[in-house]
């Protein structure tokens, strides 16, 4: 049976309501951030709030955004509030570092997210995919949040150590996984409060991060003593990275050193698999509500693909495919936030923000502003046909952030996301279970809520 719903307005949190005091907002943030958001919250330019001792404003219209992440961009650095969370996990990788070194390090990793660089993780995007789906069976249960967990936990940890036969990235993804599980934020963190302050659940995420750096810096150490006895580096981002830091570096000189090597790979799993895993948790949620949008994406897959999995070529021909993905993204974007300290005074469309504040964007809102979509909170893949997404301002659809902090993962993430979407949807449909009632999360991403239980279903 093909569900056609058109009254179908897919979940979201009631904006906040009433009286706000500070306590309800720190125990709605920290509970569901984008529950902290009122009524106008979605249809304001910008709005400037005092947090205890923070002054705050929210960015939202497209020039504010445009003016901190791009024009003005030197005035902005990302928020310590956020990196103190990130960087114990994280210590000075790409997302965490900050002026000449970010520059650096993006330089020298920008090519091995290069288009022509990723397509050789394709196979794997699609292997571990038609794993999964051979485990499948018709009336199954499952939870597609795990689900997806699991499966882009694989694609990235194979994507990162797979050239090493003996590496067990079972092993890799777990212990990276332990450790992500202890990354969120706290009331002293909310609070802008000083590092020393004690923070309940440090001492386990302390544990957690020792046991994943151990894994990893074997990993690291065994791939450096292969290259030593003349192995290749590998093709996998270990190998990579390795090579492009040795091509950077001074004649006999080693590149990176082992801690800088550890922080990359620690971001590539941190930033590049429940984000994606998390977009295709909505996209599977969103299409078992929309038989027509199904039916729709049906028609595509079987068109292109005449009952064989997809492989990287199909990519520029799976247009509704990613046109289905990036609706899920605009509705339940897996970034919801991001937040900037500015530098110094500044002023842009006679807003002036004062040195020290700091600025949020929030693709949550922008991605469901009044005035910038004509249904805001309707799935409608619709909405990113070619000719309607060149119309619409830029900045509007920030999923992936914008200017140069812009996601380095984005090339690799959307061929993921679309390579998993048709392995999968080409063989089954997913009925979301009966009476299960999920609601968006803002943790560190937008996670559906306690899970996505869903019934699986042969086509
Ligand atoms: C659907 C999946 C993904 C989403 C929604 C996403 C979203 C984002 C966003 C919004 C930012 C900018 C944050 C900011 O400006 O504060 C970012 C940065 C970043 N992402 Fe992704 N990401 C995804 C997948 C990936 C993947 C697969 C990787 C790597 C394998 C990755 C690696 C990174 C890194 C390293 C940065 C920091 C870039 C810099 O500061 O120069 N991401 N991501």
């Amino acid at each position: 049976m093909v569900l056609v719903d058109a009254d179908f307005i897919p979940v979201r949190p009631a904006p906040m309501r009433g009286p706000r005091n500070l306590v309800k907002i720190i125990r709605t943030i920290r509970d569901n951030a984008i529950a902290a958001w009122s009524d106008e919250a979605y249809e304001r330019d910008y709005i400037f709030y005092q947090m205890f001792m923070r002054r705050v404003l929210l960015a939202n219209h497209p020039d504010l955004i445009r003016h901190v992440m791009l024009d003005n961009v030197a005035n902005y650095v990302r928020d310590p509030l956020g990196q103190r969370i990130l960087e114990p996990g994280l210590g000075n990788g790409l997302l965490t570092s900050e002026g000449l070194d970010w520059k650096r390090q993006r330089r020298l990793m920008a090519p091995i997210f290069a288009p022509r660089r990723i397509q050789a993780f394709g196979p794997l995007m699609t292997g571990c995919t038609v794993a999964l789906a051979d485990r499948l069976q018709e009336g199954q249960r499952v939870d597609m949040a795990e689900a997806m967990m699991h499966v882009t936990l694989d694609i990235i940890a194979r994507s990162m150590f797979g050239a090493d036969p003996a590496s067990d990235v079972s092993q890799v993804g777990a212990a990276m996984d332990a450790y992500q599980a202890t990354v969120k934020p706290g009331i002293a963190d909310l609070l802008g409060l000083p590092g020393w302050f004690p923070r309940p659940g440090a001492a386990k995420g302390r544990a957690a991060l020792s046991q994943m750096d151990t894994i990893i810096n074997g990993l690291i150490e065994r791939r450096r003593s292969q290259i030593a006895s003349g192995a290749p580096a590998g093709d996998d981002l270990l190998g990579l990275l390795l090579a492009a830091s040795d091509a950077e570096a001074a004649p006999g000189a080693k590149g990176m050193d082992d801690r800088e090597v550890r922080d990359h790979m620690a971001t590539f799993f941190l930033a590049g698999h429940e984000t994606t895993a998390t977009a295709l948790a909505w996209t599977w949620y969103l299409l078992s509500q929309d038989g027509g949008v199904q039916a729709k994406l049906w028609a595509e897959l079987d068109a292109v693909l005449s009952g064989r999995d997809p492989v990287w070529a199909d990519l520029d021909k799976l247009v509704y495919c990613r046109m289905v993905v990036e609706e899920a993204m605009r509705l339940y974007p897996p970034a919801h936030s991001t937040s900037r300290i500015a530098l110094a005074d500044d002023e842009v469309m006679g807003v002036k923000i004062a040195k020290g504040t700091a600025v949020i964007v929030s693709p949550w809102l922008m991605h469901r502003h009044r005035r910038y979509w004509a249904e805001p909170d309707r799935f409608d893949p619709e909405n990113f046909a070619p000719e309607k997404a060149a119309a619409r301002p830029r900045f509007t659809f920030l999923p992936f952030g914008a200017g140069p902090r812009i996601c380095i993962g984005m090339g690799f993430a959307m061929a993921e996301a679309v390579l998993i979407l048709a392995t999968l949807a080409r063989r089954f449909r997913f009925e979301l279970a009966p009476g299960a009632v999920v609601v968006p999360v803002a943790k560190i991403t937008l996670r559906p809520q306690p899970g996505l239980p869903m019934i699986t279903r042969l086509r």
